[in-house]
């Protein structure tokens, strides 16, 4: 059609949307597009404005590669990412899940770990931490058979990927619930970790003088037939930046209590000193066991990026 004003351009652009077969992408795209044109009348997007946004969102995928998701990491930047979680698990968002976002450093292809194993894979400094997670469906019954994936960052703050001086797969791995419904393993426990702010992420979080930290965290993903995959962190209960996550993802009923045992003794014998243990238990839901898309596929090469940490003003 000839657009004969600016009303008609959203109509026009509606009117073509039509011609789709799939009535769920019509459905998505006219939404989007409805929202779309309302913000920018709302705003009154000004043209240099426009050409920001523009190399804005070009930035985000030029930033994107096999190891970095920048794409993924402004997503929770602005909440999306748990707003969408929140919405697909029990309750569509009004009552607690254990559900979380997946976050941009999910690697496929975790190895097989035999309960009771550590992830620690090379050298990595931290205070020893113990996990028993059980997992459970929605009537609280065990779910024997259930393969767990398990990641995390270091307490140099990089994940594996990341860092060039991590073995491959360091922090990571992949266990199978026993006939209680149970895993567990060692590993380190968790530091928070700053978000890179090399890119637009970070230039949005320093226009709002947010600092860039994640509180700590591991990472869980819970698949078995039968049932929705199930994607969780669970915090740690003493970090400081729990209300202030720079990704939107901390909720209640994801703050682990994560205990420090002094002068008692570890389930390991080769552990001196302080040690911590964290009991979680995980409520997954009937539905269908698909992996998310993978954000990133690959490990870094070279040498270890500077990680800069913003201060909250
Ligand atoms: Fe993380």
């Amino acid at each position: 059609m000839i657009i004969e004003n600016q009303e008609q351009v959203t109509e026009a652009v509606l009117s073509e949307l039509r011609r789709a077969d799939d009535p769920r992408f019509v459905e998505i795209m006219s939404a989007a597009v409805r929202h779309l044109h309302a913000f920018v009348r709302e705003v009154r997007l000004t043209e240099p404005e426009f050409q920001k946004a523009c190399a804005v969102i070009a930035r985000l995928g030029q930033k994107t590669s096999e190891t970095h998701n920048e794409v993924v990491l402004a997503c929770g930047s602005l909440g999306v990412s748990n707003l969408v979680c929140l919405l697909n698990n029990v309750g569509a968002g009004q009552t607690e899940t254990t559900a979380n976002m997946l976050g941009p450093f999910w690697r496929m292809d975790a190895p097989p770990s035999e309960n009771g194993a550590s992830i620690v894979r090379s050298p990595t400094p931290g205070t020893p931490l113990f996990v028993d997670a059980r997992v459970k469906d929605t009537r609280g019954r065990a779910v024997p058979g259930a393969e767990v994936d398990v990641w995390h960052s270091s307490t140099e703050g990089f994940y594996e990927n990341q860092d060039p001086g991590q073995a491959d797969m360091n922090l990571r791995g992949k266990f199978t619930a026993d006939a209680e419904g149970r895993v567990h393993f060692r590993t380190i426990k968790p530091a928070g970790y700053p978000i890179p702010v090399d890119g637009p992420v970070g230039d949005l979080v320093r226009a709002q003088y947010r600092h860039n930290m994640r509180p700590a965290h591991l990472h869980f993903m819970i698949t078995k037939p039968g049932y929705k995959t199930h994607i969780s962190q669970v915090y740690v209960n003493d970090d400081p930046n729990l209300e202030t996550d720079v990704q939107f993802g901390v909720t209640r009923a994801l703050i682990g209590d994560y205990v420090r045992h002094v002068d008692e003794p570890a389930p390991a014998p080769d552990v001196e000193g302080d040690w911590y243990s964290l009991d979680f238990t995980f409520t997954i839901q009937p539905g269908e066991a698909r992996l998310p898309r993978p954000p990133i596929t690959g490990k870094a090469e070279g040498a270890r990026p500077d990680l800069e940490i913003l201060e909250r003003g």
